[in-house]
Parts: C-alpha cells; structure tokens; sequence
C-alpha cells in the first residue's frame, strides 16, 4: 500500500509540475487551483501517507487504510477534472468538484482514523 501510493504521488507530482510549466510559459494563471491541489493533494500528501504507511505496517494493512486509499484516489481524480472543467467555463460541473472533494475529506478522516489507531512506538518497520 505505502509503494503504490508513493507511485501514484509521482504520477501527480509530474502531472503538477508540467502545469506549473505550462502555466508559467503561457503566463496564464486559470488553472492555479488544479496546479495547487495536484500537487499538494497527489504528490505532497500521497507520498507522506505512502511514506506512513510504508514504516506502520500495521497503519498500511489496515481496513481504514484502503478506505483512506481508495477515496481518496477515486476522490481526487474526480475534484481535479471537474475543476479543470469548472475553470475551463461549465459552470454546471460544480457538483461533480464538490462530490469529488467530498470524497477526498472522508479519505483524510480515515486517515486521521487510521494514524491514531495503528500508528504508534514498537509497530514500526
Ligand atoms: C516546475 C515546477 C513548478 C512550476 C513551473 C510552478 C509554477 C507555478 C505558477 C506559474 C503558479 C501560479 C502563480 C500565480 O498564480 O501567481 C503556481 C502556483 C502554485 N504552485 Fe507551483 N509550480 C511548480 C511546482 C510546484 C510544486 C512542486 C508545488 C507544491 C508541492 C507547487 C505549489 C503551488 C501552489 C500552492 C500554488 C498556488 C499559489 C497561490 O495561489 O498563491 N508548485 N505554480
Ligand atoms: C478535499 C480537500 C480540499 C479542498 C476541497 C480544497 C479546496 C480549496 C479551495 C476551494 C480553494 C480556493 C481556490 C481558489 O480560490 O481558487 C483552495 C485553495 C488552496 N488550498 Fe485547498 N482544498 C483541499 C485540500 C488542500 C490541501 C490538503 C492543501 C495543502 C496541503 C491545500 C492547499 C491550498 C492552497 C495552498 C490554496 C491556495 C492556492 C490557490 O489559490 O489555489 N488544499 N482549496
């Protein structure tokens, strides 16, 4: 679980990271926000939690820890399209930014859940 998540948060982080490229080359600004959470959502907080749940095994193997995974992968994906597609003009998408964002948050509860519960001194690899 701590692998694939430090994978994915790669993935994000070169995804973030051409963005920012672009943006910069293009001097156009629009898409700051999707920018921002790729990278601080996919690549800083994925690979902290691949890093956690790669030194609690415990934390990593848990059920909480495919809940945090699993919502929080389908979550994200989900809010960074809507949003390009919010920023982009149809404004109808809104929802679809807020379920994903919704989904993220549950994530990060389950997280939360998941260090107080697994995370402690002697459980570590
Ligand atoms: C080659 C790498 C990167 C480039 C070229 C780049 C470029 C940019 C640009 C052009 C903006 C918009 C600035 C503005 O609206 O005035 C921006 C905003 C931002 N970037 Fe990056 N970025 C890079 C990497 C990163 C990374 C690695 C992170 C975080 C882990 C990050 C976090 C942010 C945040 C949080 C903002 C929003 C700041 C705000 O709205 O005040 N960026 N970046
Ligand atoms: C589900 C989780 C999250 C939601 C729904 C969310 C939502 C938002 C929203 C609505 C904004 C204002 C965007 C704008 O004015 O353009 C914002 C800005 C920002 N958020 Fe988040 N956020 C989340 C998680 C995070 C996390 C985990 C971080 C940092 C690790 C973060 C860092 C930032 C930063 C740096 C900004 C200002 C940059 C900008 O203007 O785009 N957010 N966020």
């Amino acid at each position: 679980m701590g692998i694939k998540l430090i994978k994915i948060a790669a993935v994000y982080f070169v995804i973030g990271v051409l963005l920012g490229m672009y943006m910069s080359i293009s001097h156009s600004y629009t898409y700051s926000s999707i920018h921002a959470h790729i990278n601080l959502l996919g690549w800083a907080s994925l690979a902290l939690a691949g890093i956690v749940y790669y030194l609690f095994p415990a934390a990593g193997e848990s059920a909480a820890g495919k809940v945090h995974f699993w919502l929080h992968n389908i979550g994200l994906p989900i809010m960074m399209i809507g949003l390009f597609l919010l920023m982009s003009g149809t404004e109808s998408v809104e929802p679809v930014v807020a379920v994903g964002g919704v989904l993220v948050t549950l994530g990060i509860l389950a997280f939360l859940y998941n260090v107080l519960a697994n995370v402690r001194e002697g459980a570590r690899r």
